[in-house]
């Protein structure tokens, strides 16, 4: 790779980081530093043993890790799964993530898991709702998480505010983070018809702690959120935005299906960076002539 030198940053992480996949561990873990950090979905590795752990024992070693997650069921009706709770902190206790996040959304309901994320009302009867289960999760984990923003493709008659509201309102109640998903604003925005720009402006900035970006498919009736292209044009320029307004946070390229080369997601990570950098020069130059 030229223009990026990629190093292992302790205590932390900053710049663009990707998820890990199994199918490209050895073009991982065969050199050094070849990303920031990397993600893994929490669920791969609710296993007991076996070579996927040592795996993922050698990714520790190697890389400043995030775990994210799909099945906390943070807005959902049925009890906290204590199960998943249970392995979740295992997995954690085994690698010491840097953060832990899932998406603000309900995944079960009378103990049968669907395998997509639900929308949620916004409403203030939510907000208190999501916010009980969010602090009860970060007790029984001893950490705080990070909660994500959803892609939608239907909103809520019984809608009390914004999605950004939401979302804001959510974290501030719970004492949690926001991890903003800025393809999923965009996509969000085009299916409701709202304004991208206006949902950037109208998150509080104290409790976002880390971006996504990915790729989305243009249907005649909708835009879907599918993980399997490259970052488009225009969710590049909301992330800029989205730079210029909460500065630079570790951000995550996602892409999970049509898995291309690894060759070609450390490209969108360079891409990425370049646009961070674009968007931190824009932002210091009221302040360099003040
Ligand atoms: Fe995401």
């Amino acid at each position: 790779m030229t223009g990026t030198s990629w190093t292992k940053v302790t205590g932390g992480a900053q710049g663009v980081g990707l998820g890990f996949r199994l199918e490209h561990a050895q073009r991982i873990l065969e050199e050094e530093a070849v990303s920031p950090w990397f993600e893994v979905l929490a669920d791969n590795f609710f296993v007991e043993s076996g070579p996927r752990l040592a795996i993922l024992d050698k990714l520790t070693e190697r890389y400043p890790l995030a775990v994210h997650c799909v099945g906390l069921n943070l807005g959902g009706t049925d009890p906290l799964d204590r199960e998943y709770l249970a392995q979740l902190k295992k997995l954690i206790n085994r690698i010491n993530p840097l953060w832990v996040s899932d998406h603000l959304c309900w995944t079960s309901f009378e103990g049968r898991r669907l395998n997509e994320l639900m929308p949620l009302p916004f409403t203030q009867e939510t907000i208190k709702h999501v916010a009980e289960r969010i602090k009860r999760i970060q007790d029984a984990l001893g950490r705080h998480i990070l909660v994500e923003n959803l892609s939608s493709y239907v909103s809520f008659e019984q809608n009390e505010m914004p999605e950004w509201e939401f979302l804001s309102q959510v974290a501030q109640e719970a004492d949690c983070m926001i991890l903003l998903d800025v393809n999923n604003i965009y996509v969000s925005a085009r299916n409701a018809g709202f304004s991208s720009s206006e949902y950037v402006e109208g998150v509080t900035p104290d409790r976002v702690a880390q971006f996504h970006l990915a790729g989305f498919e243009e249907f005649d009736t909708h835009y879907l959120d599918t993980h399997g292209r490259e970052v488009p044009d225009e969710v590049l320029e909301l992330f800029e935005k989205t730079i210029e307004r909460f500065g630079p946070r570790p951000t995550l390229i996602e892409w999970d299906s049509n898995l291309p080369p690894f060759e070609t997601l450390k490209a969108q990570a360079v891409r990425a960076e370049q646009a961070m950098s674009r968007a931190m020069s824009r932002k210091s130059i009221p302040s360099a002539a003040e």
